[in-house]
């Protein structure tokens, strides 16, 4: 059942090229430059005359969110709002019918993201799903929707749920950045070539797993870490840090990478690891410069970068490489070796990495 692997975060982990692959097929239509997304199609102008879309989700669900804010804004142009279900729903939100709510969640059970859909439902707000369990309480309750095609995930830390998240996410925001004239054809189709690409570099992205091993091993009896990003990937560095925190029980820290300067560079010092994400594309030379003034106060540095980097590499105590791609689609990658690391820590610390004490799978209540 684990396909021989010893868990299934580690398997779920390495599904995760097909994962992505059985989300976009059928749905992207390469060559002829199309995405068809049933529920999106149906409900086209909703999308196109809503005056902000607020996507609600909890945890890692929360973190594709998220990442799909910078996508739907940078590309779709439209305004987005990103809300822990539990915040927006006891914080007497405005919702107005002129809101499209997109609600995340792979187990599509979980009690604070079906309640968020209740709340904007009554105030009459249109309400997409973005579901990878069919048929579960969230995609009943939705308007319309799109499932992720990841597969059962049965390990509790979230791996391949978040990167299909992002797919589906993306496809809706290129579908709606298409349809409202705010792309190129040219770069249309280029994401959409590029998108293609994705699994086989996230399987690229795998084969790090070696050299990750060992640098987990230099850093598994850290006491805590902290996790930098920027643009698209400070939700990543969330992640990160979320997965670590979660399987490990070893405290980290996700932070946009120009916070730093303002509290927890306090924290920095000989025992402190630090990974950054430093992909070639989006803000490079200031998380450069970022990881100089980590540098300079003796934190350890794992920099995740881009094929062939030099300048982190000079930098840095160690770096793991993923391939090029568009800014916009590098969290699927910078992802990877972030699951890696965590998986490979907790097990050495002996871990329950399937089972993380205090946490169930969905959670049905709140
Ligand atoms: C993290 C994790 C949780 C879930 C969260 C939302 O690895 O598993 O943070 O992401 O409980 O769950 P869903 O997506 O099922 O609503």
């Amino acid at each position: 059942e684990k396909g021989g692997y010893d868990h299934f975060m580690l398997k779920e982990i390495h599904e995760q090229p097909s994962a992505i692959r059985d989300t976009y097929r059928g749905r992207m239509l390469v060559k002829e430059g199309i995405i068809r997304m049933a529920g999106v199609d149906d409900n086209i102008e909703k999308f196109i005359n809503a005056n902000r879309i607020i996507i609600v989700a909890c945890g890692t669900s929360w973190h594709a969110g998220l990442v799909a804010e910078y996508i739907f804004e940078d590309i779709a142009r439209i305004p987005v709002e990103v809300e822990y279900a539990s915040e927006f729903r006891y914080r007497n939100p405005v919702i107005t019918n002129k809101d499209v709510v997109i609600a995340i969640s792979q187990s599509g059970e979980t009690a604070d993201t079906l309640a968020a859909i209740k709340l904007a439902k009554a105030n009459g707000a249109f309400v997409f799903g973005v579901c990878n369990v069919v048929g579960s309480s969230i995609a009943r309750e939705t308007h319309a929707g799109a499932y992720t095609h990841a597969g059962p995930e049965i390990g509790v830390a979230s791996t391949k749920a978040f990167t299909t998240q992002i797919t589906v996410l993306t496809l809706i925001a290129l579908k709606l950045a298409k349809v409202k004239g705010e792309i190129s054809n040219s770069n249309y189709r280029y994401h959409l070539q590029e998108l293609e690409l994705i699994p086989e570099k996230v399987q690229k992205a795998l084969e790090s797993d070696e050299h990750i091993k060992t640098v987990a091993n230099i850093y598994k009896n850290a006491r805590n870490c902290l996790y930098l990003g920027r643009g698209y990937n400070f939700p990543v560095a969330l992640e990160g840090a979320l997965k670590l925190k979660e399987i490990s029980y070893i405290h980290a820290e996700g932070y946009p990478a120009a916070e730093m300067k303002h509290g927890p560079i306090a924290l920095i010092d000989e025992n402190m690891p630090i990974v950054v994400i430093a992909t070639k594309k989006g803000h490079y030379e200031k998380v450069v410069s970022n990881i100089e003034e980590i540098k300079a106060r003796q934190g350890k540095i794992i920099g995740i970068v881009t094929e062939g980097d030099t300048n982190v590499k000079r930098l840095a105590d160690h770096v793991i490489e993923v391939p090029e791609t568009l800014e916009s689609l590098s969290p699927l990658l910078t992802t990877i070796p972030l699951q890696l690391l965590s998986y490979h820590i907790a097990v050495m610390l002996d871990k329950n990495v399937d089972q993380p004490r205090n946490l169930a799978k969905s959670v049905t209540v709140e």
